[in-house]
């Protein structure tokens, strides 16, 4: 398997390289400027859509796992949106399976969860909005995809996003926000078995706990040998934000024949 990774040196990225290096599978770790740990570097810019036309035309991958992406700032809508249409159409063009990552902030979080596949979609801030955007025109340019929705990643033996944040003692954690929290490792293990096979449109792919960020912080802290109790909980502002996005990933279980493992510390 020729398996091709945007955002290869990323947090998911490098996980995915990692494994599927491990699997004996030739691997293109493509990633704009950090170096990728793991399979063979290309630097690739994802909003340059000439370019990754000829990067995937030049190399022919089997399969396309789709990680790139900036969750702020003023690159965020072109990396989330042109990009992933970049890809998409590039994919399609060489004939390879196209993985693409979305998120469970594509949701408003107000009513309805666990999410399925078949919610409606009402993202409330920009970053969702934009993933939306972007899971949208994939399935346009690409109708062979498959869209992973996920949430908040954790788990590797270096500290996280997630793990600097628990570990910091000027935060307050929202009790009321909840998500649900998913081990790197795992969710990188699900996404090549589902590199391999054909499942097409949306997935729903998460850990099955639902938690609060406060929960996940003190799971996180004491898991990590760091005591919890100091970890202040207080209640989401809620405007801008999405309160409970927990998804409901009983499909991708079936499909995958077991879910992933649950949060930490559980
Ligand atoms: N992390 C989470 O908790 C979480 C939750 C839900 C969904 N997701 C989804 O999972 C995916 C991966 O997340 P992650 O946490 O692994 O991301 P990450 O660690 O921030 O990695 C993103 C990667 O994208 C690369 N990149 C940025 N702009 C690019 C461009 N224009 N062209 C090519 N590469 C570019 C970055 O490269 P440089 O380092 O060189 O800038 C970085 O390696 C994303 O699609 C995200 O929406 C993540």
């Amino acid at each position: 398997m020729k398996l091709l990774v945007t955002g290869g040196a990323g947090y998911l990225g490098s996980e995915m390289c990692r494994q599927a290096v491990e699997r004996g599978w030739a691997v293109l770790a493509a990633q704009l400027e950090t170096p990728p740990p793991f399979g063979s570097p290309l630097r690739l810019d994802v909003r340059d859509e000439e370019s990754v036309r000829r990067v995937l035309m030049r190399h022919g991958p089997d399969a396309v796992v789709h990680t790139a992406y900036v969750s702020r700032g003023p690159a965020m809508e072109s990396t989330i949106v042109r990009g992933s249409s970049a890809v998409a159409g590039a994919a399609r063009r060489c004939g390879a399976r196209l993985v693409h990552l979305s998120s469970d902030l594509v949701f408003d979080g107000e009513y309805g969860a666990p999410y399925a596949e078949d919610a409606d979609p009402r993202p409330v801030m920009g970053y969702g909005a934009a993933k939306l955007e972007a899971e949208r025109a994939v399935v346009r340019v690409h109708p062979e995809a498959l869209v992973v929705r996920t949430s908040l990643l954790y788990g590797k033996p270096e500290p996280g996003p997630q793990e600097l944040l628990a570990f910091r003692d000027d935060l307050d954690f929202f009790t009321d926000e909840i998500r649900c929290p998913t081990r790197v490792d795992d969710l990188a293990w699900a996404l090549l078995e589902l590199a391999g096979d054909g499942t097409a449109g949306v997935l729903h792919l998460a850990a099955p706990d639902a938690v609060s960020r406060y929960e996940l912080a003190r799971r996180l802290r004491t898991a990590h040998g760091f005591d919890p109790s100091s970890i202040r909980g207080v209640p989401s502002p809620r405007i801008g934000r999405a309160r409970n996005v927990a998804l409901d990933s009983s499909r991708a279980a079936g499909i995958l024949g077991r879910p992933l493992r649950g949060i930490v510390g559980g």
